[in-house]
């Protein structure tokens, strides 16, 4: 009888594990087989390591060590839980909802190994909240590359290629925003047109500046993509980021049908409505005004079924727009020919424009919730946007703080830098609108309208 009872408890737990693989696992197996292409998408997107990983946990957890202070006081003294959560809103990361000791803009494996994904500059937050699609205004890819390295360099591991890369050129100079245009340069350069590997030295000649992720709710409604638009949409265009040399052409023919669920993905994402009071007798002012002065390039706004709703896809001259001009110049038509002509865009049957004009009037679905504004991000509120000789020109934001009034970025404005020792990484902390690329000139079709006129029509853009 003493033996009985483990004996039955093991055919107990035996029945019970038939059970559950009975009852749970192959439902479980049959739901993945029905998840629609979109949420394979969001979920390839999540989960699956496209790149070597830049650093593991030892490492991430490490990175306080060579904080400035007090913040490093500060760390030594906290949990680590709350030193990882420090280190998440240093960098600009968010943590997972179920694993909070990990960022959403990382791929982490089973062996602690963080690997950058797509998200790290396209899944950020506003006023504290995630939506799917906002581009992440946080990154401070530069501090986390150049701290990840010297704790590289203390822990005795190889360096990875973004330690390297980043030794040769800049990878964002301001915090939120990228060099993201010359890495696909950059990385270009070293394939043939089918993504063969060829030797090349370096070129010392690109015009390094950072642009402002957009949106990716506004995949569905572009017909090419980038500032000036000259790229042609596509699932294999989506895949440039991963030109690194561990991933030859078989691996990105390999990879097609996880990019073709993931631009499915893109393609259902809607912006998120504005979540507080609306002015609802101004904003119906400022909704024709719009229609007068801003439609033209921008597309009209409304709900679902509305047929008045259009999207131009407008390219304005760049002496028209007048803002600033360094991301249009920087792209040379042989490196946009070299990116159409490759498989990327199916070898120039994909199309694009080698020589677009100007910039192109982006979709304004969700506006409110993209700050900072125009394709460098250098405007931080909308209010600043439509007033153009208000613009601040060198502006410092709070991590998560929203401004409702002017809608954008809650922010401190400056003259100058200020004139205390600061760190790379709280130099990158603040925005200088007279540095290269950053300029917050330009856009001013918005001055025909009187301050009553852009008080209603800032009550309308809360609405789109
Ligand atoms: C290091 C930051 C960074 C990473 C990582 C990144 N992107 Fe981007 N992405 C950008 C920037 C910046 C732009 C704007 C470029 C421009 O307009 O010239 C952009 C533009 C885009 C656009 C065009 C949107 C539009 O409306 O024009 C798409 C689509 C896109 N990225 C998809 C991806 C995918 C998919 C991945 C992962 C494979 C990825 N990105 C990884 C920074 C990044
Ligand atoms: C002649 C065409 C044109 C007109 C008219 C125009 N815009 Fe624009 N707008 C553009 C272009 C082009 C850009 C992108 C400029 C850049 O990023 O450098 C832009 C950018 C913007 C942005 C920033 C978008 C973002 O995601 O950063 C906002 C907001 C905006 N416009 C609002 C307006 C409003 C409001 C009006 C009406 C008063 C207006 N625009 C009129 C062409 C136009």
């Amino acid at each position: 009888m003493k033996n009985s009872i483990p004996t039955n408890r093991v055919q107990l737990r035996t029945c019970l594990r038939i059970l559950c693989v009975a009852l749970f696992l192959n439902p479980c197996q049959g739901w993945a087989e029905e998840l629609t292409a979109s949420q394979r998408g969001y979920r390839n997107l999540t989960t699956k390591a496209y790149l070597p990983s830049d650093f593991d946990q030892d490492i991430f957890d490490d990175l306080w060590t060579v904080w400035e202070e007090p913040l490093r006081s500060r760390a030594e003294k906290a949990t680590v839980d709350s030193r990882r959560a420090m280190a998440m809103e240093r960098y600009g990361l968010l943590p997972q909802q179920k694993l909070p000791s990990h960022a959403l803009q990382y791929v982490v494996a089973p062996n602690g190994n963080w690997a950058m994904s797509c998200l790290a500059c396209h899944q950020g937050q506003v006023a504290g909240k995630i939506f799917p699609g906002l581009p992440n205004t946080n990154y401070a890819l530069e501090t986390l590359t150049e701290e990840v390295r010297s704790i590289k360099i203390r822990q005795q591991k190889s360096l990875g290629h973004m330690d390297l890369g980043s030794l040769l050129m800049p990878l964002g100079t301001t915090n939120g925003t990228t060099n993201a245009v010359m890495f696909g340069v950059a990385l270009m350069r070293y394939r043939d047109k089918d993504l063969n590997i060829v030797p090349r030295p370096f070129s010392f000649d690109m015009v390094h500046h950072d642009v402002d992720a957009p949106a990716w709710w506004h995949y569905a409604k572009r017909d090419r993509i980038y500032a000036d638009g000259f790229a042609p949409k596509g699932h294999r265009i989506l895949m440039q980021f991963l030109l690194v040399k561990e991933n030859g052409p078989l691996q990105f023919a390999a990879w097609e049908d996880d990019f073709r669920d993931i631009e499915a993905w893109l393609l259902e994402l809607k912006s998120p409505p504005w979540e507080w009071e609306v002015d609802t007798a101004s904003a119906s002012v400022g909704r024709h005004l719009f229609e007068n002065h801003c439609a033209d390039c921008h597309g009209s706004y409304g709900a679902v079924t509305d047929s008045s709703i259009k999207y131009p896809n407008r390219i304005v001259s760049i002496d028209e727009i007048g803002t600033d001009r360094v991301r249009y110049d920087s792209l040379t038509r042989t490196a946009r020919r070299n990116l159409m002509e490759s498989w990327f865009a199916h070898s120039g049957l994909d199309g694009g424009d080698d020589n677009p004009s100007g910039y192109v009037a982006p979709p304004l679905d969700g506006i409110w919730a993209t700050a900072p504004y125009l394709h460098n991000g250098s405007v931080p509120t909308l209010w600043h946007l439509l007033h153009s000789s208000q613009r601040p020109r060198i502006w410092k934001r709070t991590p998560s703080g929203y401004d409702q009034q002017r809608i954008g970025l809650d922010i401190e404005c400056l003259i100058e830098m200020p004139s205390g020792p600061l760190s790379n990484a709280q130099r990158r902390g603040y925005f200088d609108t007279r540095r290269i690329g950053k300029s917050a000139a330009g856009h001013d079709f918005q001055e025909a309208l009187d301050e009553n006129e852009k008080k209603a029509l800032l009550e309308y853009l809360k609405t789109i």
